[in-house]
């Protein structure tokens, strides 16, 4: 018999959902799971109608709890090494695919929970959700991205202040921090989430990977060198038939009919 799959996956036109489906261990991260992340990356490599994915959590307790800490109690040194290097490269994979990822933050989002929320390009967080890495707690720290990509996302002093007291914030707060960009209605977590991925879905594929590569790989540059870094971004989609496409839609008062190249 296949073993259970990890994660549930959703075709939705051009937009995927992919949901952690372990709600009985808060959808912390396994190595199964993180497998089958790793294989899903492969997959959707090169696949040009696909735009955009959404990732989630089964049930509304937890986006994701961290690492699963009965599976880590069980796994020998080397095992927690190899772990660990296979997590670094699926939330690598997920900043470096083409497409866009968008974290909808259903229930608490903690440790390696949230350095997974932070390694996609947009959060959007229910209402009851919460974040944060409580990695200094445990005789860590957060180790699959958090002390990078947090500063990055929310600035250095916000960031010191989440990693070194380990404390947990609310969606409110998570707003005002600019850790997510979005907090839900009620119960329409899913709805919001999906009516964001598609609103990135309707623009041209080469331009939402090159705009992504553009912010990544050109904040931490001096000023000079990030312009020059955001020109060969930008000289990238000037040799693609999607921008004269939608040179030509203006023209007939048309919405653009994307191709990805
Ligand atoms: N790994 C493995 N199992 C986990 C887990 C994790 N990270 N987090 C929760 N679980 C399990 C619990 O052990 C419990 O299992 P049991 O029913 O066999 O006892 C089950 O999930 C429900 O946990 P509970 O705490 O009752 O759920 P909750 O909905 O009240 O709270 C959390 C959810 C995520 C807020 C809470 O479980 C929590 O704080 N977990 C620890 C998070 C953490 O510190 N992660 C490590 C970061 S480095």
């Amino acid at each position: 018999m296949a073993a259970k799959a990890e994660w549930l996956v959703e075709e939705r036109g051009a937009t995927e959902v992919w949901t952690i489906d372990g709600e009985a261990r808060r959808n912390s991260l396994s190595r199964a799971m993180i497998a089958e992340l790793l294989g899903n990356l492969d997959r959707i490599r090169g696949k040009r109608s696909l735009r955009c994915i959404v990732i989630t959590g089964r049930g509304e307790r937890a986006f994701c709890a961290g690492a699963d800490l009965k599976e880590r109690a069980t796994m020998s040194e080397a095992d927690v090494h190899a772990f660990h290097e296979s997590l670094r490269s699926a939330f690598r994979g997920i900043e470096t695919a083409e497409q866009a990822f968008v974290a909808a933050v259903n229930g608490a989002a903690l440790g390696g929970g949230l350095e997974l929320a932070l390694a996609c390009d947009l959060r959007v967080a229910a209402a009851h959700a919460e974040m944060g890495l409580p990695e200094v707690g445990l005789g860590i720290i957060p180790g699959a991205g958090g002390t990078v990509r947090l500063p990055r996302a929310i600035g250095v002093g916000r960031a010191k202040d989440l990693i070194l007291t380990g404390r947990r914030v609310g969606a409110a707060e998570a707003l005002a921090l600019g850790l997510v960009s979005r907090v839900a209605r009620p119960g329409a977590l899913g709805e919001e989430a999906l009516a964001l991925a598609e609103q990135v879905s309707q623009n041209a594929p080469v331009s939402i990977r090159q705009a992504k590569r553009a912010i990544d790989g050109a904040f931490h540059l001096p000023l000079e060198e990030a312009l020059a870094f955001e020109n060969r971004m930008y000289q990238d989609c000037l040799k693609t038939g999607d921008r004269l496409e939608a040179l030509r839609a203006f023209a007939e008062k048309r919405k653009p009919n994307f191709k990805g190249e």
